[in-house]
C-alpha cells in the first residue's frame, strides 16, 4: 500500500467577530450561559453577502499554494467538504478550483455533515492509494452564518463560518496517513439538518414560512452520542493500531462543545494539554473544525507527532484519521 500524507496545510477565518455580546442583543440569551455550556466567546462570520462559502474555500488554497510553493497545475483533485455549497450544483470545489489555477484538476463536492472533511481525506487517501491520482487538495469549509436562524437561541449560538485546505500526496519519508474509520447510526437521522429546500421539501413560500430552511438540532441527543461515538472511534483507532494514550501526541477533536471535548479527556483519560481546542474563538464550524486546527495549530505540529483526527456530526456520521504529521 501506498503512504499518503498531508504536506501542505492553509485556512481562512473572517475577520468579522460576533461575540456573545452581539448575540444578547439578537435573542434570550446571555454570556455566562454561552460559555458555561459551550465554551464559545465568539464566533467569525463572513458577512459580505457576495461571497459564498467558495470565498473561504479560495482563500484557504491560495495560502496553501502559496506557503508551500505548489505548482496549481500539479493538482490532479479537488474534493470539498462542505454542508453550505455555493449552489445546490455545480460542485463548489470547481468554483474553487476556477478560482485558483487549478487547471488540470477534476473534483467534486462531499457532504457528510461535520465529518465531511475527514470523509474527503479518506477518499483523497484512497484515490491516491488506487493510483487514479496523485495530488489531491481536501477542503473543509462551511458558512454556517448562511443556514443558521439567528431567531433561535438553541442553534445561533454555536456556528461560525470558515475552513481549510490540506494537500494530500504520497509519502517518501514513511510518516502520513496510518488508519482511518468512517460510521455511521442511521437512528440518528432525524435529529440534526435542514428540512427544507432539498427534493423532500422543495422550497415554497410555505417552507420560509416555516423557517424550514435553517439548521434544526435536538440538542441533548447529539451531545450524547457525540461523545459515546467519539470515544469509541478514538479507542478503536488506538486499539487496532496498538497505541495508547501516551502515543498520540495530539488529539485534534471536532469543535462542537467544549464540554463534549471535556467528556471526551475524560472517558478516555486523555490529557489536556495535547488536545488542540479554539473552540472559544471560532465556535461550532461543521466541516472547517477540524482543517482550522490544523492550520491554526501547525507550529505546534512537529514533524513525526501522532496525531488523531475525530469528528461527529448529524446523520449520525462520524470519522476518524490516525496520522503521523509528516510536516
Ligand atoms: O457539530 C454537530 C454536532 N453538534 C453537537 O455536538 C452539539 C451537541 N449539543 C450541545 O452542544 C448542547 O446540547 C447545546 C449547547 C446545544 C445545549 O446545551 P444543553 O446543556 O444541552 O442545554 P439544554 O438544551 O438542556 O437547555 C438548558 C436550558 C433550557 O432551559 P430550561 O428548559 O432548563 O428552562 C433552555 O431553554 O437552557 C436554555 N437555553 C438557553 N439559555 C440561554 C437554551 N439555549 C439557551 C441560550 N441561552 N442560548
Amino acid at each position: 500500500m501506498k503512504q499518503v500524507s498531508i504536506t501542505g496545510v492553509g485556512g481562512y477565518v473572517p475577520p468579522h467577530r460576533l461575540t456573545n455580546k452581539d448575540l444578547e442583543g439578537m435573542v434570550d440569551t446571555n454570556d455566562a450561559w454561552i460559555v458555561k455550556r459551550t465554551g464559545i466567546r465568539e464566533r467569525r462570520i463572513l458577512r459580505e453577502k457576495d461571497k459564498a462559502v467558495s470565498y473561504i474555500g479560495i482563500e484557504s488554497v491560495r495560502e496553501l499554494l502559496r506557503s508551500h510553493s505548489v505548482d496549481p497545475e500539479s493538482i490532479d483533485l479537488i474534493i470539498c467538504g462542505t454542508n453550505t455549497p455555493d449552489m445546490l450544483f455545480p460542485p463548489t470545489a470547481i468554483a474553487v478550483a476556477r478560482a485558483t489555477g487549478l487547471t488540470r484538476a477534476t473534483g467534486f463536492d462531499i457532504q457528510a455533515a461535520c465529518p465531511s472533511f475527514l470523509n474527503a481525506l479518506v477518499l483523497a487517501r484512497q484515490a491516491i492509494q488506487s493510483g487514479g491520482h496523485r495530488r489531491v487538495i481536501v477542503l473543509g469549509i462551511d458558512k454556517m452564518s448562511a443556514i443558521v436562524d439567528y431567531q433561535d437561541r438553541t442553534t445561533c449560538i454555536l456556528f461560525g463560518d470558515g475552513g481549510g485546505a490540506v494537500l494530500v500526496e504520497e509519502a517518501q519519508n514513511g510518516l502520513g496517513i496510518q488508519d482511518s474509520l468512517i460510521g455511521v447510526d442511521a437512528e440518528g437521522y432525524d435529529y440534526l439538518g435542514i428540512s427544507g429546500g432539498g427534493s423532500m421539501n422543495p422550497t415554497t413560500l410555505d417552507t420560509v414560512h416555516k423557517r424550514m430552511h435553517y439548521i434544526y438540532q435536538e440538542g441533548k441527543v447529539v451531545f450524547k452520542h457525540a461523545v459515546k461515538r467519539m470515544c469509541e472511534a478514538a479507542q478503536i483507532l488506538m486499539e487496532r493500531n496498538g497505541l495508547c494514550i501516551a502515543d498520540i501526541d495530539w488529539l485534534i477533536p471536532h469543535q462542537a462543545n467544549l464540554r463534549i471535548i471535556q467528556a471526551l479527556q475524560r472517558y478516555l483519560r486523555f490529557p489536556k494539554e495535547k488536545t488542540l481546542v479554539n473552540i472559544n474563538k471560532y465556535g461550532n464550524t461543521s466541516a472547517g473544525t477540524i482543517p482550522i486546527c490544523l492550520w491554526e495549530f501547525q507550529h505546534r505540529l512537529k514533524k513525526g507527532d501522532q496525531i488523531m483526527m475525530i469528528s461527529f456530526g448529524g446523520g449520525f456520521t462520524w470519522a476518524g484519521v490516525l496520522a503521523r504529521w509528516a510536516i
